[in-house]
């Protein structure tokens, strides 16, 4: 067994963390009080190859593997949690079914712009009515000479409104329940896609969530993912790995409010020492590393499943549950580091704590985790 990164994994991590230094963190905190999405930094990122990190170059990837793109986000995500979604959900749920199921036609043409950032992406599989419960949805596709006619809407939308390509799931057959879902590659201006709502949010303020409003939006049927009746199928095989992009994203979150508490706690002085010299600081700071050490490992290990083709679902889900869970409690818990301080804007502690949250909710609520991991174990 050998947990060693290999070396360019290494560079990886040191290019993303130099990046996010210099280009993300600095609006991090602008961003997230104008809830200001920033296309140029995507722009960046596509610079770097990070659009397309896991993807073969013939389709304008990188060619690197699965760990490296959770190393990307936990890095993005440890100064801006807003861009560590924006890639995760460009890469895992957008480009990863494309790669998975597309053909080459549709490989050759949407992988290819979404690896080389001239696209972005998005995953549309939510409904008012219909988080937890997928197959429950009621946006329609209805066949139509050489179309399929999408009519509905799809709520959340990370990316929504920004992305130029979309992943969006609607039922062919609606009494063939999980089987009557089918999954689309839908464009920015096709006729009748529109947007709705933008939400308000408590974190990730800079990643825009938005409504997706279908009205007769004629799809070409050569931009079917898969096969009719297959959607269900590729939606939940495409979150068996977006689940580990949001873990990452989790552990980074948590990281950067540990790399926060550690430098404040060494600072800060009451009672003529530093914080950090008393232990029921120090034990907190030792808490949080050791949670944070818990949820690299079991991400970077799901990831690592995925790069060797072996089954990574359960694992995924593990690692977005306890990391979700482990940046939750880190990050209340370096808002009591800082005290009132952690409390203000004046320190990015409480943008890591409203951040936080999300990565209970989205891919799968904490609970839908334990569902999933508690089916596998008894079927
Ligand atoms: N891989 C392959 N097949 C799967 C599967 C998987 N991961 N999960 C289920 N299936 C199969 C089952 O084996 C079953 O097959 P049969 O045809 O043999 O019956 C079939 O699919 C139906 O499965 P279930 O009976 O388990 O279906 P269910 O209706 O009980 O739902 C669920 C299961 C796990 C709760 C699912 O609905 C779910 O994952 N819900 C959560 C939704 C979610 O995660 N949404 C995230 C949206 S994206 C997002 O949020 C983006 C973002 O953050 C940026
Ligand atoms: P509900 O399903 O109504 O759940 C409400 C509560 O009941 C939760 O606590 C849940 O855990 C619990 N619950 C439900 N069923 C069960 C059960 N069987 N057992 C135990 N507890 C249960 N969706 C997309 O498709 N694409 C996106 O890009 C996307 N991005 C998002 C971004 C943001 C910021 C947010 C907030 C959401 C996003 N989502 C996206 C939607 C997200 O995946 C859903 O919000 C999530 O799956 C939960 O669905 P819901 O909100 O309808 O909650």
């Amino acid at each position: 067994m050998n947990f060693q990164l290999t070396d360019e994994q290494e560079m990886l991590r040191k290019m993303v963390r130099d990046f996010a230094k210099k280009d993300v963190e600095p609006t991090a905190a602008e961003r997230d009080e104008e809830e200001r999405f920033d296309r140029s930094i995507f722009d960046k990122m596509a610079e770097l190859g990070l659009t397309g990190i896991p993807w073969p170059e013939e389709y304008g990837g990188i060619g690197a593997d699965y760990v490296s793109y959770v190393i990307a986000v936990e890095e993005l995500s440890r100064v801006c949690a807003s861009t560590g979604v924006t890639l995760s959900a460009h890469l895992s749920l957008a480009s990863w079914p494309i790669y998975k199921y597309g053909n080459e036609e549709q490989k050759k043409t949407f992988l290819y712009r979404l690896a080389t950032g001239e696209a972005l992406g998005a995953y549309a599989l939510s409904e008012p009515g219909a988080g937890s419960d997928v197959v429950s949805m009621k946006t329609t596709a209805k066949e139509d000479g050489d179309h399929y006619v999408l009519n509905g809407s799809k709520v959340w939308i990370t990316n929504g409104g920004v992305a130029d390509i979309y992943i969006v799931f609607a039922k062919t057959d609606h009494d063939a329940k999980h089987k009557g879902i089918s999954a689309f590659i839908v464009e920015k201006g096709t006729e009748g896609f529109s947007f709705g709502k933008k939400e308000k949010k408590l974190g990730i303020r800079s990643s825009p969530t938005t409504e997706l409003i279908f009205e007769n939006a004629r799809i070409p049927k050569e931009n079917m993912l898969g096969s009719e009746g297959e959607g269900f199928k590729i939606a939940m095989t495409t979150l068996d790995g977006g689940r580990n992009g949001i873990a990452a994203q989790a552990l980074g979150i948590a990281q950067g409010a540990l790399d926060a508490s550690v430098e404040y706690a060494k600072e800060r002085e009451q009672f003529g020492k530093p914080i950090a010299t008393n232990q029921g600081i120090s034990f907190k700071l030792a808490d949080m590393a050791t949670e944070i050490e818990a949820s690299r490992l079991l991400t970077y290990q799901a990831a690592w499943l995925e790069s060797e083709g072996q089954p990574y679902g359960k694992a995924s889900a593990m690692s977005k549950l306890f990391a979700g869970d482990a940046a939750m409690r880190i990050t209340v818990e370096a808002v009591q580091v800082f005290g009132g301080y952690g409390y203000t804007k004046d320190y990015p502690v409480e943008r890591y704590m409203r951040d936080a949250k999300i990565t209970q909710i989205y891919e799968g609520t904490n609970e839908i985790q334990r569902l999933v991991i508690g089916r596998m174990l008894t079927k």
